[in-house]
């Protein structure tokens, strides 16, 4: 964790020298989106071209959305043209000491695999999405999170074509679970995620960029 990182421990174990600790007030954090890619071909083009319109964000990949990006064309090289990338380096998460610093209003994962939604539901966080979508929470800081399987029957784009996937009973019920944490909104299409993101924008006194350049 970065030097930011504040610590978990109870506050009866804090000390008169220690700062007091910061409350999730609903407050505005940070100037940034955090845009955090996981490794689904399902809405990947499409969540990415919601991305490049938002004002001052940061892209940052989990080890299998690195790989998957390269899979559909979009290598490090190619994302860097349009975004700041941050990669899923370190076991701990260290860039989500920028939480802590104010960089960040809000953490979007789009799209979110089953595998990513599973974890944020039932609240793992050992990715650097998962981590950031966890440690967001706790400082009150909204997540939006574009899951792919939410539908009894989702038809997506491999990368040789079209494939027609059942989700189960198990994803199914993580995506319902995830409805229910704190400061999270569950979109289940681009269309959704872009209504989100939208009064998102509103809520920050913010505007899509006119120009995608
Ligand atoms: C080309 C490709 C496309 C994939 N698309 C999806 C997908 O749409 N949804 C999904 O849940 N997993 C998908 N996967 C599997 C995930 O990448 C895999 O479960 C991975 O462990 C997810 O890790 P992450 O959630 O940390 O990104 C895909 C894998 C490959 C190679």
């Amino acid at each position: 964790m970065s030097r930011a990182t504040p610590s978990t421990a109870s506050c009866t174990s804090c000390t008169s020298t220690s700062p007091a600790p910061t409350e999730p007030t609903g407050a505005v954090h940070g100037r940034r989106f955090a845009w955090c890619v996981t490794g689904s071909g399902h809405g990947l083009q499409q969540s990415l071209a919601l991305a490049r319109r938002l004002p001052d964000l940061d892209l940052l990949l989990s080890a299998a959305g690195e790989e998957v990006l390269a899979i559909y064309g979009l290598t490090l090289d190619v994302l860097k043209r349009d975004f700041r990338v941050v990669r899923d380096k370190t076991a701990s998460g260290v860039p989500v000491g920028q939480l802590y610093e104010n960089v960040y209003h809000t953490v979007v994962i789009a799209p979110a695999t089953s595998n990513t939604v599973a974890k944020c539901a039932l609240g793992l966080s050992d990715t650097l999405p998962t981590n950031m979508y966890a440690q967001a929470g706790k400082l009150g800081i909204p997540g939006i999170v574009f899951a792919c399987d939410t539908e009894p029957v989702v038809v997506t784009e491999a990368p040789h074509g079209w494939v027609t996937l059942r989700p189960r009973r198990v994803e199914l019920d993580h995506v319902e679970r995830l409805r229910g944490i704190e400061h999270t909104t569950v979109v289940a299409s681009v269309a959704e995620l872009e209504a989100a993101l939208s009064r998102r924008l509103d809520q920050l006194s913010l505007a899509w960029n006119t120009s995608s350049s």
